[in-house]
């Protein structure tokens, strides 16, 4: 049988659209709307990120303050959602509860089938709004705890962070979910990004393309990586048994959590900011212990395969010093990353076409039917 296309296995390389919301530069930088992350991180707080993003500019100063009053008066949840958060069963994953919340909040959205601009504009906004109180309602449900409302003198990343603990946020910590957020809120076609448009360039709804975009961060090759970087280190017991259990795993022929990256070939540039976030926390002792152990796995990984710590290494070391358990790494990477998704879908809906490739048939054709008594 002749082959007419090409297969390119997992779409290396492949562009599948033009986008001017991030550009990852294989060189080891990244930028959202042309802007380099090094700058934004020092410079800017999440809120301002997430409109840089839906808007594809950086907000003047009463449309920053705007902005912000939107999402406080969306964080709120409609009471079903509340009640099915609570009544989720205690042992499934919390990103499939995510999933599924976010896919229930379809059937309250106040602009209900209206497909303009505009209201997918409301609904992105509301989106970046609920994912984090969705988050919060979750985790303090299963503490058996009631989830603070959030405070209009807090900023958004800092009432998300309020809510989840449900104890205000001292400057460092509030510091760090701002700088967090902004690192993970868009990162081009990457795999969740990729199935969000995906979905949208059916014309489906926001809320099923922002499902889409959950199940695909849940897996371990994705954003559920954070979470199997901390049971690595749990795993390990001491510093100086890293080099074993590395050399181990690469024995095995098994990826090693938080390592390699389908776009960088130099450092992950999200990398070196989310380590010094580290450092600022080593006071705490478990904290410095978890760092000792990541430098000395940078260090052996990159001796022995020349692959460079991804994001989703120090993120897990960060979250663990906020506090965040780590079932819930994914949820936080799900929070920040939302506002790159809807732009995404956004950007998707303006370029209105079908994401629909090929595949190369390598099976039989012509093959004789037989019934099923006779088979
Ligand atoms: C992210 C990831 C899926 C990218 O995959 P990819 O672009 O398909 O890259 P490949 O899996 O083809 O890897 C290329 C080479 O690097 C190696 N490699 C890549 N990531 C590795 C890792 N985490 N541990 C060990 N080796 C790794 C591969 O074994 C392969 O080596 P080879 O050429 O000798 O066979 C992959 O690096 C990975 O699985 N990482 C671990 C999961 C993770 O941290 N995901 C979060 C991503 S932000």
């Amino acid at each position: 049988m002749s082959q007419e296309k090409v297969t390119v296995r997992g779409l290396r390389d492949v562009a599948a659209a033009d986008s001017k919301l991030s550009f990852v530069d294989p060189k080891g930088l990244l930028y959202y709307l042309g802007y380099n992350i090094d700058n934004l991180v020092e410079n800017v707080i999440y809120a301002e990120v997430a409109y840089l993003l839906v808007h594809q500019r950086l907000p003047k100063k009463q449309e920053l303050e705007d902005f912000r009053s939107q999402l406080f008066l969306e964080m709120n949840l409609p009471e079903p959602i509340i009640e099915s958060i609570k009544n989720s069963p205690k042992n499934a994953h919390p990103m499939s509860i995510l999933r599924t919340e976010v896919s229930h909040l379809a059937e309250f959205d106040p602009d209900g089938n209206e497909f303009s601009p505009d209201a997918n504009l409301r609904r992105a906004t509301r989106l970046i709004a609920k994912v984090p109180t969705i988050v919060a309602t979750l985790y303090r449900s299963r503490l058996n705890r009631s989830t603070p409302e959030p405070k209009k003198e807090f900023d958004f990343a800092k009432n998300f962070l309020y809510m989840f603990k449900g104890e205000e946020p001292d400057d460092n910590e509030t510091r760090v979910i701002h700088r967090f957020m902004i690192l993970h809120a868009d990162h081009g076609f990457n795999a969740s990004t990729f199935a969000a448009r995906v979905t949208a360039s059916t014309n489906s709804d926001i809320y099923s393309a922002v499902t889409s975009a959950i199940g695909t961060l849940k897996g371990p090759l994705h954003g559920g990586a954070s979470e199997k970087v901390m049971d690595m280190l749990d795993d390990i017991n001491l510093e100086e048994e890293v080099e074993e259990y590395i050399d181990g795993l690469l024995e095995q022929n098994k990826k090693i959590m938080g390592f390699g990256h389908r776009m960088y070939k130099a450092q992950d540039p999200r990398t070196k900011h989310l380590r010094g976030i580290v450092e600022d926390f080593c006071h705490q002792d478990r904290t410095s212990d978890l760092y000792n152990k990541c430098i000395s796995i940078e260090n052996i990984v990159y001796e022995r395969k020349k692959i460079y710590p991804n994001v989703d290494f120090y993120a897990a070391v960060a979250m663990d010093a906020l506090g965040v358990p780590k079932d819930f790494f994914p949820l936080f990477f799900a929070s920040s990353r939302i506002s790159g998704w809807v732009a995404h879908i956004l950007e998707q809906y303006d370029d209105a076409v079908l994401l629909r490739p090929a595949s190369n048939y390598i099976g039989e054709l012509g093959r004789v039917f037989v019934p099923i008594n006779q088979r």
